[in-house]
């Protein structure tokens, strides 16, 4: 009888986290991602560190920089680094061209301005991620509280679709950057760039979670352990 070896979600997750520091090398600034994979990729960096590791990294949340912090990992802004060498994210979902959807965390905005001053793109996730189409996973769009409704308003009028305001204990959950996040449930994103385009040309947006041919390459953990990089 052939058993298959299934790894729960949290094991796949470390497996990929402590895979991902094949990329950074000695020396390097590092911008590092927000979320329970990139999570692990922290710890294990900071296991590198604590044995001697070199590199200086820029957090891309508070979340984030806390983290850093508790494994002692030397932090820098972005104001800071001259360059960032390599960023190492998650992702919502990817879609066979590499293009992304982020900011399941809340965190897009630090996220984008980070890895697009990143020489090399790295996004990290399990199988779960992986989508022939993006827009399943709600489109996260951050935007400054003030009038936030009428955008609201707007895109639901716009494209028949449901757009909520996310939420934390009852209240509107607020960014890093003290804005809040309108989640729209597109489906199906068929033209992504000039969708990208449009919702940042409407004032009061301050950004989306569409992240289009930035990525340069993708690791994926499956649920049997395997590994793989992309493309
Ligand atoms: C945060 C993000 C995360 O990278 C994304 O939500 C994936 O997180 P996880 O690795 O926990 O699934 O974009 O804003």
């Amino acid at each position: 009888m052939y058993f298959s070896c299934m790894l729960s979600p949290r094991d796949i997750k470390q497996r990929i986290g402590n895979s991902a520091v094949q990329f950074v090398e000695d020396g390097m600034t590092i911008g590092a991602g927000t979320g329970s994979t990139a999570y692990w990729f922290i710890a294990a960096l900071g296991s590198m560190v604590s044995k001697g590791f070199n590199c200086q990294v820029v957090p891309t949340s508070h979340q984030t920089e806390i983290l850093l912090r508790e494994h002692k990992i030397p932090v820098i802004t972005l104001n800071e680094a001259p360059q960032i060498d390599i960023t190492i994210d998650g992702a919502d979902e990817i879609d066979p061209q590499l293009n992304l959807i982020k900011g399941g965390g809340g965190a897009l905005l630090q996220e984008k301005m980070v890895a697009f001053s990143s020489r090399k793109r790295i996004i990290i996730a399990d199988e779960s991620k992986l989508v022939q189409q993006l827009g399943k996973f709600p489109l996260p769009v951050e935007v400054i509280a003030y009038g936030y409704k009428k955008v609201q308003t707007l895109l639901e009028r716009e494209f028949g679709i449901p757009v909520n305001l996310r939420t934390k204990d009852l209240s509107p959950f607020i960014t890093d950057h003290g804005h809040y996040i309108l989640d729209c449930s597109f489906q199906r994103i068929e033209k992504a760039e000039s969708l990208s385009n449009y919702l940042n040309s409407i004032p009061g947006v301050v950004d989306n979670g569409l992240f289009l041919n930035m990525t340069t390459a993708v690791l994926i953990g499956y649920n049997n352990g395997d590994l793989k990089i992309l493309p």
